[in-house]
């Protein structure tokens, strides 16, 4: 092997969603980062409704369209099963180990609602800062997985036929994503936000660092099940119903343009009349895409809601310095208008988040919007091999 040849790293993120299965994989030569494959499969639900059946057979498809030229996987875990938290603590030296693993575990246990056995648990240092007469301080971040959740991702990748060599957290592999794929180190907070099928993973980061992560259950499933109920459509219709709807965007009369809101308060009105069955085919059509803009905008006023909770935490609780940027990924942000209505109501710069903005690659040639509400938790899996940081 000669002395400058570039050493070649290949990686295979798996984002192991509720309503799909996405796959990066990553070359990286040098400073180079080639995203060499990538793929997406819906997960179908079995006649018998075993979720890890439909999982592995959408990996399996994943994997035979997508050709991944190498079984090792890192994947990712999310939803309440998992913990991250920022500690602060009396100061340690680096040379303080086992005192430092004493003083972190004993303070975790307030932080963990579950059996410390029943958990995969990790932490890093963070920073020493200076706790004015108290000394100096130690900043560590704390990180605890259900084992169980983390032993049934790692069932389905082996039932597969893969191998999982890491199994790190959602909400990491977005913070990957921006410092790596979109190559920003943000020194103001910026928050990442996934609003997927059936989670919302926030996530705020500072520096290179996660020192928030929170996850909602409402998310877009949430709308599609609400636009079934309201509108007595099935699955399908209403799936359709909501992407070719979304949120509605109207012009003002003076050129800028302004979100429609309807309020929760009117929405019984217009379900209600639904049922009058008078209007033309044209009028009830119309009325249909009212109240479709009606329950995307309020199950998404919800979810920002909830997103604007964590901001005011973080800034009052945790740091004092307001999130400065928002960014979006997850299917949910493919939404018309979502981006929009967010930042909206956020009144926080938000956008999509590009996360291959530093990487080379076909995956180049999709739109910009859907790489990045599609592919982002994949890059940022892939990409926590190849730059290999952090806890696990
Ligand atoms: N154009 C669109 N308009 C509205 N919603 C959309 C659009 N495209 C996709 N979605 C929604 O995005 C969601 C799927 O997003 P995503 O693939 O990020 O979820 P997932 O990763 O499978 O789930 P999770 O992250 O919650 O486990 C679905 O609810 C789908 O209806
Ligand atoms: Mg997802």
């Amino acid at each position: 092997m000669g002395l400058f040849k570039k050493k070649k790293q290949t990686a295979f993120g798996l984002d192991i969603g509720y309503s799909s299965v996405k796959g990066v994989e990553v070359n990286k030569s040098g400073d180079e980062i080639t995203v060499s494959r990538f793929g997406s499969v819906p997960i179908e639900e079995t006649a018998k409704g075993n979720r890890a059946e439909s999982v592995v057979k959408a990996i399996t498809r994943l994997c035979s369209e997508s050709g991944f030229s190498t079984k090792r996987v890192i994947a990712g875990v999310s939803g309440e099963s998992v913990i991250v938290r920022v500690l602060r603590l009396p100061y340690f030296s680096e040379k303080e180990t086992e005192e430092l693993r004493f003083a972190v575990e004993s303070e975790a246990r307030d932080f963990i609602p579950f059996d410390m056995e029943d958990v995969a648990f990790d932490y890093q240092r963070l920073a020493e800062i200076d706790a004015g007469t108290e000394g100096k301080a130690l900043e560590v971040l704390i990180v605890a997985a259900q084992k169980d959740v983390v032993k049934w991702q790692s069932d389905v990748i082996l039932a597969a036929g893969l191998d999982p060599r890491v199994i790190d957290i959602g909400s990491f592999a977005l913070v990957n994503a921006v410092q790596y794929g979109a190559s920003m180190l943000p020194s103001a907070p910026v928050a990442l936000v996934d609003i997927g099928s059936a989670v919302t993973n926030i996530a705020i980061m500072k520096g290179e660092h996660t020192r928030f992560t929170r996850d909602l259950s409402t998310a877009g499933n949430t709308i599609t099940r609400a636009i079934m109920s309201e509108l007595g459509l099935d699955e399908p219709q209403a799936e359709k119903a909501k992407r070719d709807f979304g949120i509605s965007y109207e012009g003002d009369p003076d050129g800028e343009e302004e979100i429609l809101t309807i309020s929760q308060t009117n929405l019984p009105d217009m379900f209600d009349s639904i049922d009058e069955g008078s209007e033309s085919t044209a009028e009830s059509g119309d009325q249909m895409e009212q109240q479709v803009h009606a329950i995307c905008e309020q199950f998404l006023g919800e979810i920002v809601s909830e997103i604007k909770r964590c901001l005011l935490f973080y800034e009052n609780q945790l740091d004092g310095e307001p999130v400065g940027k928002v960014y979006l990924t997850g299917g949910t942000v493919c939404m018309k208008n979502s981006d929009r209505y967010i930042e909206n109501l956020l009144d926080t710069p938000t956008e999509v988040l590009d996360p291959f903005k530093a990487v080379k690659g076909d995956i180049l040639s999709l739109d910009p919007l859907e790489r990045g509400a599609k592919y982002t938790v994949g890059l940022g899996l892939a990409m926590r091999s190849v730059m290999g940081n952090g806890v696990s």
